[in-house]
């Protein structure tokens, strides 16, 4: 994210400190030393938020995996599309990178699935967001929102790096849905995401990067109707309404690809 468009905030003035050390520690302004930010990352007594400025600006932008959502979406069983992706009930114990975590959702439903999961960010307001709704989730009273929370490992990286090191079962891609797609089908926290990302492709060498480092799968999420990602076919895809996930097999021997 450039630099120069978000600044760390307190709420109120007894949250002041626990601001100016969030912002040393993200190398990010106080607002004192960037009065108009492009939207503020802000503390407030209950949780970390994310807050455009400006007229039209959406509303508050946090991490909450208690919230009616997830819950919503394992109970109607759209989990299951990714789970198929994944290689959930094909192979026992995956681990799992999810090496563009965004809110973590998409993780949280892996974690929920019984995955071990590694949740790679490089943005550091965002990453700052999934780290205070991690430890709000293992913290809260909600035992099974505790329990997934728990199979969570966040870090902050650059996943193209990180890959480099590391050969985990299953790479998982979400990369940035592309600025077009802006209006009513992207969800508002993806579109802020959008106007205050750089411009430089987020997907840049991703795929080659996770292909490299998988010893099971990369599986990649994709609009429905997107071509894939860096116009490489996937080995197969699992298809959706609105999204599809595109699987690639990196090492051939170890996969028959049929989904399961
Ligand atoms: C579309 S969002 C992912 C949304 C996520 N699947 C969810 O369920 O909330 C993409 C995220 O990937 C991050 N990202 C993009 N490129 C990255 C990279 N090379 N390494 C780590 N994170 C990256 C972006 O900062 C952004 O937060």
């Amino acid at each position: 994210m450039p630099q120069h468009s978000i600044a760390v905030a307190a709420a109120e003035p007894g949250l002041q400190a626990r601001a100016t050390a969030l912002a040393e520690e993200l190398s990010l302004p106080t607002l004192a030393q960037l009065p108009e930010p492009l939207a503020r990352l802000l503390i407030t007594s209950e949780r970390l938020e994310l807050r455009a400025c400006g007229p039209d600006a959406p509303g508050a932008i946090a991490v909450d995996f208690a919230a009616g959502g997830l819950r919503y979406r394992r109970r109607g069983g759209h989990n299951e599309p990714l789970g198929r992706a994944v290689g959930v009930g094909k192979w026992q114990d995956l681990s799992v990178v999810d090496a563009t975590a965004g809110l973590g959702r998409d993780s949280f439903v892996l974690a929920d699935l019984g995955c071990r999961v590694t949740l790679l960010e490089r943005e550091a307001p965002v990453y700052a967001l999934l780290r205070d709704g991690l430890a709000r989730g293992r913290a809260g009273d909600d035992p099974w929102v505790a329990d997934v929370c728990g199979r969570m490992h966040l870090l902050q990286a650059d996943a193209r790096q990180w890959l480099a090191d590391h050969s985990p079962d299953v790479v998982y891609l979400d990369p940035m849905f592309p600025a077009r797609r802006k209006s009513a089908r992207v969800k508002k926290d993806m579109w802020l995401f959008q106007q205050l990302l750089e411009a430089n492709d987020p997907a840049d060498g991703l795929l080659e990067a996770a292909l490299a480092a998988a010893r099971k799968r990369v599986v990649v999420k994709r609009p429905a109707r997107e071509t894939p990602l860096a116009g490489r076919e996937p080995g197969f895809v699992i298809p959706g309404k609105t999204v599809r996930f595109d699987v690639y097999l990196p090492a051939p021997a170890a996969d028959t690809g049929n989904g399961g």
